[in-house]
């Protein structure tokens, strides 16, 4: 990768003012990208926005379970950064809990900020791509989404609908110029891993072959390549990053 490959391109990345979406935005920011960071608290995106290296970053609010702010926050932003070349779908949450206990909200909400929100956003910015025939779309899964999870059958699912997602919109946007993949990570230290005790830890690690939890920055760079002109010919793939937990 070289240092200035993605000079001129605009990166719109959700869920980015903290944990992988912060990563992947410094990251894209050093490879010369302007940034347009996503997050529901405008004030911090608008913070984490003015660290990135280099100029030109903006900060944004937006629900991205909402699909007309959605629709508002992208239209604002092509006008005050720039047509969208990169979509970073990242933001997520996590309500877990058993299946007998798992209220109705606790599915609903996951679905909808994780699976809905890169739906929204995906629809919203993939309408210029096409236009100028160009464009990368980048969803932000989990492991989990193929293997499954204990307690995450919410959280799972969403995993494993971005992925069909990634693929369909893959094969119905190539021909368009568009390339979609998809980044599994595996454990990463974030503000969501942050509650796991340190038994917990330490299983984990058990079940990782390179014997860590991941780094946001192990995730970065990744995205980088996944969404730089050294990817070109892959799309509708799905890459995990996970220490070799998944194989
Ligand atoms: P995090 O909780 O630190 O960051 C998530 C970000 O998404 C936050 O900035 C949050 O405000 C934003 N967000 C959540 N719902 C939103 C909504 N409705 N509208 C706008 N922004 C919203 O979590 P982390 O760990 O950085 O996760 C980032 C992504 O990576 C998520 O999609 C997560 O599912 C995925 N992931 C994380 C793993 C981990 O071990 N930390 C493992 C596998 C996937």
């Amino acid at each position: 990768m070289s240092a200035g490959e993605l000079e001129g391109k605009v990166a719109l990345v959700t869920g980015g003012s903290r944990g992988i979406g912060l990563a992947i935005a410094e990251s894209l920011a050093a490879g010369g990208a302007r940034i347009a960071v996503i997050g529901r608290d405008g004030e911090r995106a608008k913070a984490a926005a003015a660290k990135l290296t280099g100029s030109g970053h903006c900060g944004f609010s937006c629900d991205v379970a909402d699909s007309e702010q959605v629709k508002e926050v992208l239209a604002l932003v092509e006008s005050e950064v720039g047509p969208v070349d990169i979509l970073v779908n990242n933001a997520g949450i996590t309500r877990d809990n058993i299946l007998l206990r798992m209220k109705d909200e606790e599915f609903d909400e996951v679905i909808a900020a994780n699976l809905k929100g890169a739906f929204n956003f995906t629809r919203a910015a993939a309408r210029g791509m096409m236009k100028r025939r160009d464009g990368v779309i980048l969803n932000i899964t989990s492991v989990v989404g193929l293997i499954g999870n204990a307690g995450q059958a919410n959280y799972a699912a969403s995993k494993a609908g971005m992925i069909g997602m990634t693929k369909s919109v893959a094969k119905e946007l190539a021909s368009r110029g568009v390339r979609c993949n998809a980044l599994a990570p595996g454990f990463i230290r974030t503000d969501m891993t942050h509650d796991l005790t340190d038994a917990q830890v330490e299983a984990l690690q058990g079940q990782i072959p390179l014997g860590r939890l991941g780094e946001t920055d192990d995730i970065g760079g990744v995205a980088r390549f996944l969404v730089g002109p050294s990817a070109r010919y892959i799309t509708g793939q799905v890459l995990a990053v996970d220490g070799g937990m998944v194989m």
